[in-house]
């Protein structure tokens, strides 16, 4: 086969029907854990002012430094850089917190969301420049109720995904902003002398955001952080109280974690409570999902004073734990039916039956093209069809068509107006494929 002229961009990827199947069947346990527990669904636009997450996630961390990817347009009049695609959507739901007014609302205000989002990262497994999140924010109050029941509902999509069992939950306390002021101001007390030992890059990263040393993959920068204080010796005495109580009403509802003083996660935006899902095997390399309580985020994206807490899990790590762990996606997207023709009469005749079916509920495929009975039929089962109707110019005249059972490759002529009953009593009024517009009500937010 020749090589294809165009190929996906570096880092993103074509999610395949076979993929697709995951991608539902996550979305779905995500609207229903998420309407279960009160959240409503928003969708905020693929790309935003790019102030919005140099001030909400921080001007100096490796999503705003590194990866964003910047839009603009030749035909518009705002400079390339006054846009960018979304990196996360916390600091959009955010700003959407404000433009909308929501502090009027009854509080907690819970949101949650599900789509693309776009980080310039060096792609490697695991790690894209366009890939999936569901997020999940809990807007106006301060509680540590809220960050044990958002666990909570984190813990039980991983369950129905039945994953929850090979993951870890990193759980720490990292203070308020002020703590971590006092302990960003020790970090670089402590590095006083010894930058030279430091290589380029964290020399620079000492200056501009010092917590980024703790996790820096430099081996000479790791030996040095060995004896550097730690955040959780300036963690003030509320803030320990509240991690106590979080762990407490965890306990409570019985959900696993493990306390981690080391996670301080790579946005700017937290306080207090900080968590991450880890594969048991890979650590922190690949997070699965994370998230954590932002308080001061909205006031920094100038609104007032409005406390919240979010997670985010990343839909392609999840799909890979899902995959490892052999949980297969319930694949609707079966051919209950393949309706083979011959003779321009019976093709125009079995369209009428092929709509029918379809309106029934019926997968059903056909009426494809002039090729024998012979090759539909083997056509018919490479798509896997349960059955196959034949119609060919003997049984136009006899008003009659051919009912072939694939599987256990027996046949019988019915009368012409019987196949369309005759099938749905084979396939199972349970199995039909049927939605009333109630549903479709119900199920409107179905990408
Ligand atoms: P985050 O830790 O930056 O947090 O991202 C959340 C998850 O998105 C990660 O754990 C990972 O599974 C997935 N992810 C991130 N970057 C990539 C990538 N390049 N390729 C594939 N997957 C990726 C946030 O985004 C916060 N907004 C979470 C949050 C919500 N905090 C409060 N509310």
């Amino acid at each position: 086969m020749s090589q294809p002229t165009f190929r996906t961009p570096k880092g993103t990827n074509d999610i395949l029907p076979e993929d697709h199947q995951y991608h539902t069947y996550i979305k779905k346990a995500v609207r229903h854990r998420c309407r279960q527990a009160g959240f409503k669904r928003i969708d905020t636009p693929m790309f935003e002012k790019t102030d919005i997450f140099e001030r909400g996630i921080g001007e100096h961390t490796d999503i705003v430094e590194k990866e964003l990817f910047m839009v603009g347009s030749h035909h518009s009049e705002e400079g390339m850089e006054e846009f960018a695609l979304r990196p996360e959507f916390t600091a959009s739901i955010c700003r959407s917190f404000i433009e909308h007014g929501m502090k009027q609302l009854p509080q907690p205000v819970e949101l949650y969301s599900i789509g693309p989002c776009f980080r310039h990262d060096r792609p490697q497994k695991g790690r894209y420049r366009q890939f999936h999140q569901f997020d999940l924010e809990v807007i106006g109050l301060s509680d540590p109720s809220l960050d044990a029941q958002l666990i909570h509902v984190c813990n039980k999509i991983f369950a129905d995904l039945r994953i929850r069992d090979q993951l870890s939950m990193q759980l720490n306390n990292v203070g308020t902003s002020e703590n971590r002021k006092a302990y960003v101001q020790a970090l670089k007390d402590y590095f006083i002398g010894k930058e030279r030992n430091l290589p380029e890059l964290d020399r620079k990263r000492l200056e501009t955001n010092p917590l980024r040393l703790l996790d820096s993959k430099e081996e000479d920068t790791q030996i040095l952080i060995k004896n550097a204080p730690t955040l959780d010796q300036f963690i003030d005495d509320d803030s320990k109280q509240y991690h106590e109580t979080v762990k407490e009403y965890l306990d409570e509802l019985g959900a696993q974690y493990e306390e981690n003083n080391q996670l301080v996660r790579g946005l700017d935006y937290y306080n207090q409570t900080v968590f991450e899902y880890w594969d048991l095997e890979t650590g922190g390399k690949n997070a699965v999902g994370g998230g954590g309580r932002y308080d001061p985020l909205i006031e920094m994206l100038g609104g007032e004073p409005t406390p919240g807490v979010g997670f985010a899990g990343g839909m392609e790590r999840i799909i890979y734990q899902m995959k490892q762990a052999g949980v297969q996606a319930p694949n609707k997207d079966q051919i209950d039916v393949f309706v083979a023709q011959l003779g321009p009469s019976a093709k125009k005749k079995c369209l009428g039956v092929i709509s029918q079916l379809r309106d029934l509920g019926v997968h059903t495929l056909g009426a494809l093209g002039e090729a024998s009975l012979k090759s539909q039929m083997r056509l018919a089962d490479k798509f896997g069809a349960k059955y196959t109707l034949l119609l060919g110019q003997m049984e136009v005249k006899a008003g009659t068509i051919i009912l072939r059972d694939m599987a256990a490759g027996k046949q019988k002529e019915i009368k012409f107006d019987k196949a369309v009953p005759e099938i749905v009593k084979l396939i199972g009024k349970e199995n039909l494929d049927t939605y009333v517009l109630r549903d479709q009500f119900q199920d409107q937010d179905e990408d």
